[in-house]
């Protein structure tokens, strides 16, 4: 057999996985960004953290439309995943729309999905939420556990979305899941965290993607009255910020030919006006 004759090896799945959508000007942001972005890497598969995407809590049903049009392919949430009521049935209709895992089963929708890449890949996508400074229905390594058990037959990679509070709680998590799935990500804190790398078992990993909002408030929120509450201590109504919107997440590379491998985490944060 030639050269010519062997068969050219796989090319890697690029995954784009968008930190918290906050408000009007996190959808804006988007949908100026993300196309282009889709133009320019060809992603596999992008995944979309919505959590803040309706008046900085929860998401409506509008806003899923817009941020699917702007280029996800699933939405991940968070602990404002119910906040918006028109939202319910979509949860339990919509397989890509993703709520953390471990919220109460009697809660609406689910906390996973595989999604089929055009070239047939099987990437499993779960959302998950900390227990530490936070009210989730259940424990969130114990969950993990059982929900890689079962997508560990479906998928060829896993992505993790971990929405938590806690930095430790999120490092853990890297560790706990290191080789086994392809990705944990975390979101919640909307700051973007320097600590991205890819593991010793071969699983990416960042603390925090960041938000894709206004840089010019409070973590996304309209920045008057979120210092007037920490200079007051007295109950400010909260807007989101409009100014200086960005774009933040990360570039993931997986192997075509290990399952549960990344080959490289990069990270986006890139200005949207
Ligand atoms: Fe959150």
């Amino acid at each position: 057999m030639t050269d010519e004759a062997q068969a050219t090896p796989a090319a890697p799945l690029t995954v784009l996985a968008i930190g918290d959508v906050v408000g009007s000007a996190g959808r804006r942001a988007l949908t100026r960004v993300l196309p282009q972005l889709r133009a320019d890497l060809a992603p596999d598969l992008v995944i979309v953290n919505g959590e803040n995407a309706s008046g900085g809590i929860g998401i409506n049903v509008r806003a899923v439309d817009e941020i699917t049009r702007a280029g996800a392919d699933v939405i991940t949430l968070g602990n404002h995943a119910y906040r918006q009521h028109d939202v319910h049935r979509l949860l339990n209709d919509r397989e890509t729309i993703l709520r953390p895992a471990n919220h109460l089963a009697s809660q609406p929708g689910h906390g996973s999905c595989v999604v089929t890449t055009a070239g047939g890949t099987r990437i499993g996508v779960v959302n998950l939420q900390g227990n530490v400074f936070m009210e989730s229905g259940r424990h969130a390594f114990s969950e993990i556990d059982a929900v890689i058990a079962k997508l560990r037959k479906q998928a060829d990679h896993i992505i993790v979305d971990f929405h938590a509070e806690a930095t430790s709680e999120k490092v853990a998590m890297g560790w706990h899941l290191d080789g086994r799935v392809s990705a944990v990500v975390g979101t919640h804190t909307h700051v973007p965290t320097a600590d991205l790398r890819v593991l010793p078992e071969g699983t990416a990993y960042i603390t925090d993607l960041g938000m894709t909002g206004s840089r010019a408030g409070v973590i996304g929120m309209e920045r008057d009255a979120s210092v007037r509450r920490f200079v007051t201590h007295m109950h400010q109504r909260y807007e989101p910020a409009e100014k200086d919107p960005w774009l933040m997440g990360v570039k993931l590379t997986l192997d075509p030919e290990v399952p549960m491998r990344a080959l490289a985490i990069e990270q986006l944060l890139i200005p949207a006006s």
